[in-house]
């Protein structure tokens, strides 16, 4: 079947807004007996899931013959060609916290290939999107990442690491060298909106270990699509289901990508 990636985003964009609303709704209503812990430090409530059961239904029916690769496991069909990769509340932490700074993901892959990627960052209405080809678009107007060329001048987005902690030493000594080096690090606690602030020139570059596919998918796509390089700690591209993140604007893509090589390379 022949798929219209560019209606289809749309559509998408569409389902992530609806999604967002739900999801901001849920925000003042949910409370402590709601959030149910998945393994350490790693929460949930029923807005994720219910969040995520009303995306694999929409998408059901814009793609009937996709898989989905979803965080909360409301589907675990497998696709064969296309897969959705799903995050539907990135930020549950911040969320559950009354932290404004969550997205919904949506990504599709086609064979090994990202395709289409969807960031909605709920709070401040900024849905950030691209399709294979297009470029890279924040509510409806064309996003590039930036020309920052000087560490000394760059903003760098990371996570820290909060519940797998055997690279820790090597990441804080990073971030030790990167406080001295950079204007300074933000840690927001949304995966995807690191990936997309870095798509649209906020940041000039994020790192993370630890991360799942439906965390970067949507994100690192969109960064790629807006003129940005992705990958792992080795500077190479297993960075999908590699569990470690590099996404940097060309400018500096060597002095950083050493950096990260040099303290978290395996
Ligand atoms: C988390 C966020 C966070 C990152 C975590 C992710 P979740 O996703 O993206 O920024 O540091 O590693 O798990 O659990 O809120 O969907
Ligand atoms: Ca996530
Ligand atoms: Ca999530």
């Amino acid at each position: 079947m022949k798929v219209d990636l560019e209606v289809l985003c749309h559509d998408v964009v569409e389902l992530a807004r609806e999604v967002g609303i739900f999801i901001k709704v849920e925000e003042s209503k949910v409370n402590q007996q709601d959030i149910e812990t998945k393994s350490l430090n790693s929460l949930v409530s029923y807005v994720d899931k219910t969040a995520e059961e009303s995306i694999v239904k929409d998408l059901s029916a814009f793609l009937p013959e996709a898989g989905f690769i979803a965080e909360e496991g409301t589907s675990t069909k497998i696709g064969k060609e296309y897969n959705w990769i799903i995050d539907p509340l990135d930020g549950t932490t911040n969320f559950l916290h009354g932290i404004p700074t969550y997205s919904v993901s949506i990504a599709l892959k086609q064979g090994d290939d990202i395709v289409l990627g969807v960031v909605y960052e709920v709070n401040r209405d900024e849905c950030f999107y691209a399709w294979k080809g297009s470029p890279a678009f924040l509510n409806g107007n064309k996003i590039t990442v930036s020309k920052t060329a000087q560490l000394s001048d760059s903003l760098i987005a990371t996570g820290f690491p909060y519940y797998d902690y055997h690279k820790s030493d090597e990441y804080f000594d990073l971030l030790k060298d990167l406080a001295k080096s950079t204007r300074g690090i933000r840690r927001i606690g949304s995966a995807a909106v690191d990936l997309v602030y870095t798509a649209c020139g906020r940041f000039d570059a994020f790192f993370e270990y630890s991360l799942h596919a439906w965390d970067v998918a949507a994100g690192a796509f969109i960064v790629q699509q807006a003129g940005g390089v992705i990958s792992d700690f080795s500077s190479e591209d297993n960075w999908l289901f590699g569990k470690e993140i590099v996404a940097v604007n060309p400018n500096l893509q060597t002095e950083f990508g050493t950096l990260v090589k040099q303290h978290l390379a395996s």
